[in-house]
């Protein structure tokens, strides 16, 4: 068995065991020694202070710590064993408390600085090899979770709003929203989005609360963070929430939210939607300030806006548009964030993005619409869903 974990603390541990040894074979590969075979011991902090002690002379309990199998006393070595990595729970969970990550995120990060230490990386030598060890354990952090994305289905999520833009058109009762969400799902679609703006322009209350009763795959209610909306959401529970600015003047959504300046507003309706069981997404740009605040704040997923890359007018702007998406995705992926993308994604231009590792979903609604038109609403889906990976 390449990995062995064995667990020492009266309290069993806050984490899946299952995934950790997935994650600990998935970086042995990484850094080339999967044949080799690794030990991980769970402990909490009085046996790690005890450790920390014995072997380092040091008082009171530590993170980490890793034996190499050549460095125990009188032991034979084994070939393939490369050695113990020992990690005290009670520490970790005090660390991603602090760091605000979840325990598995901290373990992992640990598990990464051990490992290393076990091939070699010792940042206590120069300051250059501290400097060499960290960059290595950022890099092994990265690709493992963007392994971890890869092979897991885009999901499309469908924005029906135009629909309604229709029926108010005429004020009438058709075509109706609900109607057709229902066809985008028999055609595929994994969820449906609907927008109720506070100026009722499309999406209508009565679509929402029909909406709700009907939707068999995930109903992803978009807003503005008002009063009267959040008690809407509220009362009617969709699968989730996606906060955005709301301008009465705009034709639709114009930028990302500025989460970094309304932290506080936000992380109180974030809170309030945690209690109801309503997980919160909030559509920024791709924007390192954005992300960082998104990720204070509590929120479960960004919905990253890629309005200025569908919008670019050369294909140098629309690089620099896609490269700032990448990035920020992966920023906010490893921040323990859920990303999806949105806005403007059309049948030449969604590709790129969905082939990002590290999106979970996308929002799509006008080009999809408009293809309805000609091609008819089950295969202007059907087509969009040709575009994503392949299962
Ligand atoms: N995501 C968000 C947050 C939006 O506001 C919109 C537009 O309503 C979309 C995605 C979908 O954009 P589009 O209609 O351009 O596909």
């Amino acid at each position: 068995m390449p990995v062995l974990i064995t667990i020492q603390t009266a309290s069993p541990p806050n984490i899946s065991l299952h995934q950790l040894r997935q994650r600990a074979e998935r970086l042995m590969r990484l850094c080339g020694c999967a044949e080799n075979e690794l030990s991980i011991l769970l402990i909490d902090d009085p046996a790690m202070a005890q450790l920390n002690e014995q072997y380092r002379n040091k008082k009171g309990p530590t993170n980490v710590l890793a034996f190499a199998m050549q460095e125990g006393e009188g032991v034979q070595p084994v070939a393939d064993l490369l050695g113990d990595v020992i990690i005290s729970l009670d520490t970790a969970t005090r660390e991603a408390m602090a760091d605000g990550v979840t325990l598995h995120q901290r373990v992992t990060i640990l598990l990464i600085h051990g490992l290393l230490h076990l091939l070699g990386f010792d940042h206590e030598r120069s300051r250059a090899e501290e400097r060499s060890m960290a960059d290595r354990e950022k890099q092994l952090l990265h690709q493992l979770l963007i392994e971890e994305r890869r092979g897991k289905v885009v999901t499309l999520a469908i924005n029906v709003d135009h629909v309604a833009t229709l029926r108010q058109a005429r004020g009438i009762s058709e075509p109706d929203p609900v109607l057709a969400a229902g066809i985008c799902e028999l055609a595929g679609a994994q969820g449906i989005v609907v927008h109720l703006r506070e100026d009722r322009r499309h999406i209508q209350d009565r679509d929402v609360r029909l909406l709700r009763q009907t939707v068999k795959t995930k109903l992803n209610l978009e807003m503005g963070a008002t009063e009267e909306i959040i008690d809407i959401a509220l009362e009617i529970k969709p699968d989730m929430i996606t906060l955005v600015p709301e301008k009465r003047r705009e034709l639709t959504t114009e930028g990302g939210l500025n989460v970094a300046g309304q932290k506080k507003k936000l992380q109180e309706v974030i809170g309030r939607m945690r209690k109801a069981g309503i997980p919160v997404s909030l559509f920024i740009d791709p924007d390192t300030k954005q992300i960082s605040a998104a990720h204070e704040v509590g929120a479960t997923f960004v919905e990253i806006h890629t309005g200025r890359y569908c919008d670019a007018a050369t294909d140098k702007l629309r690089d620099r548009e896609f490269s700032l998406i990448a990035t920020a995705a992966e920023e906010a992926y490893e921040q323990g964030l859920r990303v999806n993308a949105g806005h403007g994604l059309n049948y030449l231009n969604t590709r790129r993005v969905a082939a990002l590792g590290t999106i979970e979903e996308l929002s799509i609604g006008h080009a999809i619409m408009a293809r309805a038109i000609f091609v008819g609403l089950d295969q202007a889906v059907r087509e969009m869903l040709a575009l994503l990976p392949a299962r």
